[in-house]
């Protein structure tokens, strides 16, 4: 009885594979189509990666200064959330070297009346690497 059923079924399968050649080329055609229409979001999630290396990076100088005191990734804290962050800035070189000056010097007025403190221990590089974190956390 099972195997009446299944055969049929390890047939088509058969020919399905065999036969299908053209087909199945087209089919991965589609897939790939599909893919590369994702693909916007998968180069932005490289271009990420790519960020990432560096972003690691700014996560850990994030870790290792007072940061995390007043920012969380996904909560507002004292300071805005750093996801709130990377959704209000474009990753732009402009804003990267804003927001860096701006992790050194102190802000204010842009998330509310309580300003940032300035960091004046933090170099420009670290303070690029942290904000191309942060911008990236989208
Ligand atoms: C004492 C609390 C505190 C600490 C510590 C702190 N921040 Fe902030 N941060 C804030 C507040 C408050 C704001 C919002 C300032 C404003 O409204 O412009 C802010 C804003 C920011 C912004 C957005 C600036 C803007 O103009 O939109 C970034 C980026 C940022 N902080 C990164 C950091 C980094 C990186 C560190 C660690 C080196 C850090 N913060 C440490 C409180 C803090």
């Amino acid at each position: 009885m099972r195997m009446r059923y299944l055969a049929p079924f390890v047939l088509s399968a058969f020919f399905l594979a065999s036969c299908g050649g053209s087909d199945n080329s087209s089919e991965k055609k589609d897939t790939s189509a599909s893919s590369s229409n994702e693909a916007p979001v998968d180069n932005s999630m490289v271009k990420q990666g790519a960020a990432e290396a560096a972003a690691s990076k700014g996560a850990g100088l994030i870790a290792q200064s007072d940061c995390l005191t007043c920012h969380k990734v996904d909560m507002k804290v004292v300071g805005p959330a750093y996801k709130e962050v990377a959704a209000k800035y474009e990753p732009t070189d402009a804003n990267i070297a804003m927001l860096a000056d701006k992790i050194i010097s102190g802000g204010s007025g842009h998330w509310g009346e309580v300003p940032m403190q300035a960091h004046p221990n933090v170099t420009k590089e670290d303070a690029t690497e942290m904000v191309k974190y942060i911008l990236s956390l989208k």
